[in-house]
């Protein structure tokens, strides 16, 4: 009964893109001030709210990722987010990670916070209306990095959490996100995203995570931000299907793209090539393979709304057009 509750909900979370919409206080203030909007929670309540109630949102988004505070709050007339998100048919959930902390003695490598007390958290969020969960883990190529170490922890801990949660019938988003910062070329991030990926998914098997109840949330493979060749768009699309197709396991309902700082406009294009490569050949892509774009989503309708009132109806339709080439890319017919 729970295990098909987890396979039902994660088919239906990526039947169109998931909307990440879960920055965390200090994301959330950055972002903001990119419009010079100083964040607040009221602030912020307003922000989602604009995204949450954009007129046909449920055409082209099946799951939205909240954050704490966000899933605490609610419209102006009561409705709780996660709430208003269920009646239009779309997916609540949440992240449920804690961020990341540097360790000194580890170099540029970073490990995620938040499993303590998380099996207990995921009954208040279910009680929210949560019906899954992202963990963040990330990964800096640079001299030496990302280490053994790290990839082992990071792949460990994104394991526990995986379990975790579907003992707790919520879906886990796995989210291994190796970073595009750097001028590393692209054959290092194929390198070390295979890696990655291949390690996640040995833990996530060891500790008898069900691939059917979860989606994974990976980065595209590109060329670092400052590599002086940047990769062609078919290159990205193509090496990218290649590591999928020798990491992810075929049971596994979904694949949902980070965009990782790629523009609005470049994320919509590799995903709908790579959707591309995939329509010919289903049966060696058999994943659903669609975006969770937080900037790449949200990017171009927080510069029209500039935090003004009178620009909340422009900005939730320029935020629907993004959404709907989103999702045509999510099928390839862009
Ligand atoms: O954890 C990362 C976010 O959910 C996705 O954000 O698309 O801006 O990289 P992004």
């Amino acid at each position: 009964m729970k295990k098909s509750f987890l396979h039902e909900t994660a088919q239906k979370m990526v039947s169109r893109a998931i909307l990440a919409a879960d920055e965390s206080t200090s994301t959330i203030k950055k972002r903001l001030a990119t419009i010079g909007i100083e964040s607040t929670p009221e602030v912020n309540r307003q922000y989602r709210q604009l995204l949450f109630t954009a007129d046909g949102i449920e055409n082209y988004v099946s799951g939205v990722i909240l954050y704490d505070e966000t899933i605490r709050q609610s419209t102006d007339g009561s409705i709780p987010f996660a709430t208003l998100l269920e009646k239009k048919g779309i997916v609540p959930g949440i992240k449920v990670d804690k961020g990341t902390v540097a360790v000194s003695t580890l170099g540029v490598d970073k490990f995620t916070q938040g499993l303590d007390g998380l099996a207990k958290r995921l009954e208040e969020y279910k009680e929210f209306g949560a019906k899954f969960a992202k963990w963040r883990a990330v990964y800096t190529i640079s001299d030496g990095s990302p280490t053994e170490t790290i990839i082992e922890r990071n792949a460990q801990d994104l394991a526990l959490y995986a379990v975790l949660c579907q003992e707790a019938g919520i879906v886990p988003i796995v989210e291994p996100e190796v970073l595009m910062d750097g001028n590393h070329s692209i054959d290092q991030d194929k390198a070390v995203s295979e890696k990655v990926l291949k390690t996640v998914f040995n833990w996530l098997a060891s500790y008898g995570v069900d691939p059917e109840g979860i989606i994974l949330k990976p980065n595209m493979i590109t060329s670092g931000k400052n590599h002086s060749q940047q990769a062609s768009i078919e290159e990205v699309a193509e090496i990218t299907v290649q590591v999928l197709k020798k990491t992810v396991p075929h049971n596994v309902p979904g694949i949902a793209f980070l965009s990782g700082g790629q523009s609005p406009e470049l994320a919509t294009t590799h995903l709908n090539e790579i959707n591309k490569i995939r329509k010919k050949n289903q049966s060696e892509y058999p994943w659903r393979i669609t975006a969770s774009y937080g900037r790449a989503l949200q990017g171009e309708a927080l510069e029209a709304w500039s935090g003004k009132k009178e620009n909340v109806q422009k900005a939730q339709k320029v935020f629907l057009t993004r959404a709907e080439k989103v999702y045509k890319a999510s099928k390839g017919q862009l």
